[in-house]
């Protein structure tokens, strides 16, 4: 039995549709990321799974039981949002303890949750503070303190770090998978905007997009075969590049004429049937390199920016396409202003046909 089933879970606003057709398993101890662009329903699909919004369609369970109208309190969850709101004139540990004061837990019982929270966190030498004085990432820790002292069944995050700084971001980043590693047992949903923190905490990613899942997988999965071009595009930074092209050749590797005159071989196998298809290949400016040979693309390099552990390329647009970015290793002086060659290995070049990945 999985921890959590969502089947068809629905959201509208009177006639407003927000999310459809949401299915999704989700096993005891996984962490799960739900990543999107902004207003995709994020927040919407974690805050029905904590109650706090009305499920319109669809059913939720947890541990097999139907949620869909069980009060928040009686879910066996915690949230964590954005906005840590401590409570200002108690101590870290009162602030910690408040629910389980509220819910008339034993004293013996809570100091035990308190203090095994405060271990877990790192937060012992501060249980006698005051929040004010406290750094962001510390108030975030309680906040997530308060959470852990109720030993729910599903941990939920909404954008926990989005109100740090970028150090303390990564500090805390690496804080929660230590955290995640300390209960390996606790089931978390963490949502994000941030894709190296969805790459590097999740155990499977759910791309929203277009009111529904655009897919699930390991972060590896969704870099490595995206089952479409919204998923292609939005994991990894740059965006993966995508060209225009006609299929002229197939079999075990595809053959692809560009639009852009330039001439692509994937490693994704087709069909006769296919030949003529207009499709995209995609590929990312990581896996692009400088060659002498049947190029991808052969452009002039529009702009370029230095990073020092890699030099990024801007190809000038060709008819109307996005323009095109190569990642090259290290240090490229000179290149603005020059035509350029790239190509990619076949099996780093994906194809798509109507939006959707032709990978088998
Ligand atoms: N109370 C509401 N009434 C109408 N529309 C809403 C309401 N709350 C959220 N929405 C809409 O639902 C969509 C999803 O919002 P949200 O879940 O906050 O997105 P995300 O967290 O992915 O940025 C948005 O388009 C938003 O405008
Ligand atoms: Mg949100």
């Amino acid at each position: 039995m999985s921890e959590l089933n969502l089947t068809d879970v629905a959201k509208s606003y009177g006639p407003v549709d927000v999310l459809k057709n949401i299915n999704l398993d989700i096993e005891q101890g996984e962490l799960i990321v739900f990543v999107g662009p902004s207003g995709c329903g994020k927040s919407t699909l974690l805050r029905m799974i904590a109650g706090l919004e009305k499920i319109t369609g669809g059913t939720l369970e947890i541990e097999g039981q139907v949620m869909n109208d069980v009060p928040p309190a009686q879910r066996g969850i915690a949230m964590v949002f954005q906005s840590y709101a401590l409570y200002p004139h108690m101590t870290v540990r009162e602030n910690m303890a408040f629910a389980l004061k509220i819910a008339k837990m034993p004293t013996a019982e809570i100091d035990a949750a308190v203090d095994r929270a405060a271990q877990i966190l790192q937060l012992e030498p501060f249980l006698d503070r005051l929040p004010k004085a406290l750094s962001g990432g510390q108030r975030q820790r309680v906040a997530i303190g308060r959470a852990i002292v109720r030993d729910p069944k599903v941990y939920l995050f909404d954008e926990p770090l989005s109100n740090l700084d970028a150090a303390l971001r990564v500090a805390t980043r690496i804080e929660i998978a230590r955290l995640k590693e300390a209960m390996p047992d606790s089931t978390m949903i963490y949502v994000t905007h941030d894709q190296v923190e969805a790459m590097t905490l999740a155990s499977r990613i759910v791309v929203l997009a277009n009111k529904s899942i655009a897919q699930v997988g390991t972060p590896l999965e969704l870099y490595e075969a995206p089952d479409n071009e919204f998923v292609a595009q939005f994991i990894g930074s740059p965006s993966m590049n995508l060209l225009s092209g006609t299929i002229t050749g197939t079999g075990e590797m595809t053959t692809v004429e560009l639009s852009s005159g330039g001439i692509a071989r994937s490693a994704v196998p087709t069909e006769d049937s296919d030949l003529g298809k207009k499709v995209n290949i995609g590929v990312r400016p990581e896996d692009l390199a400088m060659t002498e040979e049947s190029a991808i693309l052969s452009g002039k390099v529009d702009f370029t920016e230095a990073l020092g552990e890699v030099t990024l390329l801007y190809f000038e647009k060709t008819n109307g396409a996005d323009a095109v970015i190569a990642k090259l290793p290290g240090v490229q002086r000179n290149l603005r202003g020059q035509t350029v060659s790239v190509t990619a290995a076949p099996d780093k070049v994906h194809l798509f046909h109507n939006g959707l990945s032709m990978r088998k």
